[in-house]
């Protein structure tokens, strides 16, 4: 029987270090999945023949069915699943099309309940679930109210599967970094140098995840700065920590509720 691993949006800034950390783990497989094929078959060039890159669009019923048919195919066990693709904009909400709304529910919250009850049934006691939710899931966020809502699904839905998996053996972890320096960040907004407070890199989240994963953790939060973060947001009024926030990011907008 095979033992894989399976990384969606792995030919990118998170996601590709969960491939670096994984190769060094036992594993016959690591499938990697993202729409930009170049960039997956980069991943093989790079880590060499036990990665298998599977272009799919997660947002795609089709693609999602596909994805069950190749592993109905095989004698395989999942060892580690990480839900990792997900897609953000900051923006006021009237600035949304209803085809960016769909994108981001469809790929931040239905492809990962979709896949998980994928391969749920390759998974056997030991193996782990790691959904990529984001420090953004503890509180409403203005202007990145879509993405923050659709990561605190990640982050709700992931432990109370933890919880519900105990039995099993298997363990899902939510994990939820402040801002990470990767291509998903827009540098700058309206011409203005956007500051990112307590930004880490993809590589300090990703070894981070698996330790708590390992330890079979439900959540993971990687600095301290995110853990102060978490602590506020359970000790003030969310309409406080709104403000705050709002006052922060009130040079890059200026609307309803940001004069
Ligand atoms: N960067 C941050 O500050 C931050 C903070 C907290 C949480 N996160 C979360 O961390 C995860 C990874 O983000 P990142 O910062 O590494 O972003 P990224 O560099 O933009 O990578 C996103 C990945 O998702 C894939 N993807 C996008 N749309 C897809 C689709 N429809 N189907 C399949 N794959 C798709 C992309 O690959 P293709 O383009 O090839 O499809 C890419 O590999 C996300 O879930 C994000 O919400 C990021």
């Amino acid at each position: 029987m095979k033992k894989i691993a399976i990384i969606t949006g792995a030919s990118g800034g998170i996601g590709q270090k969960f491939v670096r950390e994984l190769m060094k783990e036992i594993l016959d497989e690591i499938w990697v999945i993202g729409r930009n094929q170049r960039r997956l078959l980069v991943l093989k060039e790079e880590f060499g023949e036990k990665i298998v890159p599977i272009c799919k669009d997660l947002t795609e019923d089709t693609d999602i069915l596909s994805i069950s048919d190749l592993l109905r195919e095989q004698t395989i066990s999942i060892l580690w699943l990480v839900n990792n693709a997900g897609i953000a904009k900051m923006a006021p909400s009237t600035e949304f099309s209803i085809s960016e709304i769909n994108q981001t529910i469809d790929l931040n919250c239905k492809a990962p309940a979709e896949l998980i009850n994928i391969c749920i049934p390759y998974m056997e006691k030991g193996a782990k679930i790691l959904n990529i939710s984001s420090a953004s899931a503890f509180l409403p966020v203005p202007y990145l109210n879509l993405y923050a809502a659709t990561k605190a699904f990640e982050r709700s839905y992931s432990r109370a599967l933890n919880a519900e998996l105990k039995p099993s053996g298997i363990t899902v972890t939510a994990v939820c970094p402040g801002w990470v320096d990767t291509a998903m960040l827009s540098k700058e907004i309206d011409g203005k140098k956007v500051h990112f407070p307590g930004i880490v890199a993809p590589e300090k989240v990703v070894k981070k995840a698996l330790k708590d994963a390992k330890k079979g953790r439900d959540m993971s939060v990687c600095s301290l700065y995110v853990k102060c973060q978490h602590l506020n947001v359970k000790l003030l009024p969310q309409k406080l920590t709104m403000k705050v926030w709002l006052y922060g990011i009130r040079k890059y907008f200026r609307g309803v509720g940001n004069e």
